[in-house]
């Protein structure tokens, strides 16, 4: 005999636990599913440990989906000041890092238990690790077949997350549901990723793994349907296989396979006026010149990179010479070879389109009593506190009105 439930979620993510706790303490009798043998993996690791719970700053335009305005009713609805009061209320003290990232002082655990004990007073049961082999739509709801037992509900929640680091637990189990139940996709990539380079022309630039420095990067454009524009400033990490550090992961997310990334390695200063102005006044060698502002092993590579010695005196050079030199630093223009992949990801772009849900609820148009929240929808932040954000103002949309 299957046991009755009136919620089902399947996930014990950041998204999944704040679901279940939602309609446990709105009064529904709620199973909460999850086949890993540790709970919520991805908060413990998020954050370096410490968990970037929210972003003060949260916005509908930190976020990336086919559909843009989607987030925007659950995201207006459920704040970063709503996560906050919960946060307060658990009494963990959290302080804010970097443009509005809010942090956990003690560890991410915090939050781990935090939403145990939200689950606990919405009197959630738990069903875990358990593996859910097949789910069958039936006149009174759902049937879920598992290995610790069957489970019939009249609402089920998908809350498995994207594909990013199958090594602790990820899946495509939303996906696989999508395509049993007929729901368009937009096609999963990796987000949030080191980006890889190779090739000769990026042979100077593998003895620079270890350096960092703040940058301004962008790629894309606004024109044409599909492609979006990314320009941030953040600190760049030179890698042993390419390039990772805040910068690029953040501008990952826009980049398209086969377009350049543009780095601005000096964003404060315009190099070319610098070095012909200095041509009378600094009689020194270029590769001295440009050490002053950039870590020398970097500025020897982009000098190498574009066929110059770093020897060269500064006042036998042309301005032409000169302001390729320039453009090398503030618009430095490379193709990425490719990323890291789901291996390093933090976060998995496109999945459930969203116009196939409900923006008030997640519920699916076309199969009632079907939701989908979290990471597993089409719906990705920025790094920094956005993607939790998502995952619990999603989570709370269908929540209340499950
Ligand atoms: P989440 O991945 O949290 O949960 C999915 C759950 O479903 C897991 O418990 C999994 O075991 C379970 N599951 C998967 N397949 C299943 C199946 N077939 N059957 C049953 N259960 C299944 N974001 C942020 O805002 N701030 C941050 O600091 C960070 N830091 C960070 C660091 C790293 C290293 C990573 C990889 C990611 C982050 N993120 C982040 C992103 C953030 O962790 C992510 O967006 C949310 O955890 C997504 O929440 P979900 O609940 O949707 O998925």
């Amino acid at each position: 005999m299957a046991k009755q439930y009136d919620v089902a979620v399947i996930g014990a993510g950041a998204a999944g636990m704040m679901c279940a706790a939602a309609a446990g303490q709105g009064g529904k009798r709620v199973v909460l599913i999850d086949h890993g043998d540790k709970l919520a993996e991805k908060i413990r690791i998020s954050g370096g440990g410490r968990c970037n719970f929210t972003n003060l700053n949260v916005g509908p335009n930190n976020f990336l989906s086919d559909n843009p305005h989607f987030c925007k009713s659950a995201l207006s609805r459920y704040t970063p000041q709503d996560f906050i009061a919960l946060v307060k209320k658990h009494r963990i003290l959290h302080h804010e890092k970097h443009r509005g990232q809010l942090f956990c002082n003690d560890s991410a655990e915090q939050i781990i238990q935090m939403l145990k004990a939200e689950c606990a007073s919405g009197d959630v049961t738990w069903r875990m690790p358990t593996k859910v082999e097949s789910v069958e739509r039936m006149d009174d709801g759902f049937l879920l077949a598992t290995d610790t037992g069957d489970i019939l509900a009249d609402s089920l929640v998908i809350a498995t997350g994207g594909l990013s680091i199958p090594k602790i637990g990820a899946t495509d189990f939303a996906y696989k549901i999508a395509d049993e139940f007929g729901i368009r996709m937009v096609a999963p990539r990796p987000g949030l990723v080191p980006l890889t380079f190779d090739g000769p022309s990026w042979a100077p630039f593998v003895p620079l793994a270890g350096i960092a420095l703040e940058v301004d990067v962008e790629t894309g454009s606004n024109k044409g349907k599909g492609s979006k524009r990314g320009v941030f400033r953040e600190d760049l990490l030179f890698t042993h296989r390419g390039l990772s550090g805040p910068a690029i992961l953040q501008i990952s997310s826009y980049w398209q396979p086969g377009t350049p990334i543009v780095l601005n390695l000096l964003p404060e200063m315009d190099v070319a006026e610098a070095l012909i102005e200095g041509k009378g006044t600094l009689k020194k060698q270029v590769g001295n010149v440009l050490s002053q502002w950039l870590p020398t092993r970097l500025a020897e590579g982009l000098l190498q990179a574009n066929g110059f010695s770093p020897d060269q005196r500064l006042a036998d050079m042309t301005d032409a010479s000169l302001r390729m030199i320039g453009a090398a630093v503030n618009r430095w223009s490379i193709v990425p070879t490719g990323s890291e992949g789901y291996r390093k990801a933090e976060v998995t772009l496109g999945g459930i389109d969203t116009r196939e849900l409900s923006q008030q609820t997640m519920m699916v148009s076309k199969v009632p009593d079907l939701y989908f929240i979290g990471e597993a929808v089409d719906v990705t932040g920025w790094l920094g506190g956005y993607n939790f954000q998502w995952a619990w103002a999603s989570a709370m949309a269908a929540g209340l009105a499950l």
